[in-house]
């Protein structure tokens, strides 16, 4: 029994905030942000909405797409990092929201790796023949970790999500979820975190004012890990599948930055018109910006049924990893 993905959509804001914008927030400008990021504008939830309005609105399309009734859906996995509250899961207000009495659910948190560890991880309950239908969601509302005062992160970060069902096949081209390979390296976590709001530290006035409940990051760290992870793990799954640039229709990876993005797709020996990107209009999304590749390069006719397609994502943890699948849709 092999896992595929037989449905994908994905729900962004309409708030618009653009380069000029963070001009006038930061000391910047559009020029810097494009040539070191890619980015040119990216989506901002309502004050008043959770991570989970996103997450059940992606869902919602991908139930519509395939004609599926919420109560048949076995599981549903919610990967994000910014979750509605720390308790309950963000799952459980998706399955409340979508009226999906019939399921279990939990969140992942593995921030920009999220949605891909939990593509894996619902694929071993549909392999074993344990479940039939398990929406996997990746979302994040990061507006809501981020200081529009800090030029180091402000401008990266959206809110966005994306959504995928998985269901059983058994058709002779095996199609769907082939491999992986995914890494966890936690000397990393210093570089890229939300310090306060855990367990370790607690909300507090102390921690209000040094501000820790916003994103850290040392971008340079980062970049140097993310283009090393990102381009050996997407290697390594090709060598041990016995794949090369040629035989991949399409690579859907992380949208953090676009210099990291174009740096992976050259050691993988990919062209252009091979890398799915649309950082441009959503800038890093954390767990979202899969899904929402994913569902924009469907849209677009980008691949077709058994084409080869990775998925390759790094983000805080460190986390890193590639998922290698061959597309299921027409
Ligand atoms: N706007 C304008 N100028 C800026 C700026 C900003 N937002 N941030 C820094 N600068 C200036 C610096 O002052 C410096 O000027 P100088 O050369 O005159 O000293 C110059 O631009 C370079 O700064 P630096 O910090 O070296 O920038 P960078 O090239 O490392 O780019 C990032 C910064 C954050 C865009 C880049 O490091 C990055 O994308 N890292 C990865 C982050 C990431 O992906 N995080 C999410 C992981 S999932």
């Amino acid at each position: 029994m092999r896992a595929i993905i037989t449905g994908v959509g994905h729900y962004v804001p309409d708030n618009i905030l653009t380069n000029q914008d963070l001009e006038k927030m930061v000391d910047t400008n559009d020029e810097w942000i494009i040539s070191r990021t890619g980015i040119k504008e990216r989506r901002i939830l309502d004050k008043d909405k959770g991570t989970s309005y996103i997450a059940a609105k992606a869902a919602k399309s991908v139930l519509e797409q395939t004609n599926t009734a919420a109560d048949e859906l076995d599981l549903i996995i919610v990967a994000t990092s910014t979750p509605n509250m720390l308790v309950p899961s963000t799952a459980a207000f998706v399955q409340n929201e979508l009226n999906a009495t019939n399921c279990w659910g939990f969140d992942i948190n593995a921030a920009c790796a999220g949605f891909i560890y939990a593509l894996a991880t619902a694929a071993q309950f549909i392999e074993t023949g344990k479940h039939n239908k398990i929406m996997v969601i990746g979302a994040d509302k990061m507006s809501a970790i981020i200081n529009y005062e800090d030029r180091n992160t402000c401008l990266i970060f959206g809110d966005g999500g994306g959504a995928v069902l998985l269901e059983p096949s058994n058709e002779e081209d095996k199609l769907g979820v082939e491999d992986y390979i995914f890494h966890l390296e936690g000397s990393g976590a210093k570089y890229l975190n939300m310090p306060a709001g855990g367990s370790l530290f607690p909300a507090s006035h102390e921690t209000v004012d040094k501000k820790m409940h916003y994103v850290f990051q040392d971008g340079k760290k980062i970049f140097k890990y993310a283009v090393t992870e990102m381009s050996d793990v997407s290697i390594k799954i090709m060598e041990k599948n016995r794949l090369t640039g040629k035989d991949i229709k399409l690579l859907i990876p992380h949208q953090a930055n676009l210099r990291i993005i174009n740096a992976v797709a050259k050691k993988m020996g990919l062209t252009h018109d091979q890398v799915m990107i649309n950082i441009e209009k959503y800038g890093n999304t954390t767990a979202g910006t899969i899904p929402i590749a994913m569902s924009e390069a469907y849209e677009k006719k980008m691949m077709s049924k058994g084409d080869w397609i990775i998925i390759s994502t790094f983000g805080a943890g460190f986390t890193s990893g590639s998922l290698l699948l061959k597309w299921a849709l027409d």
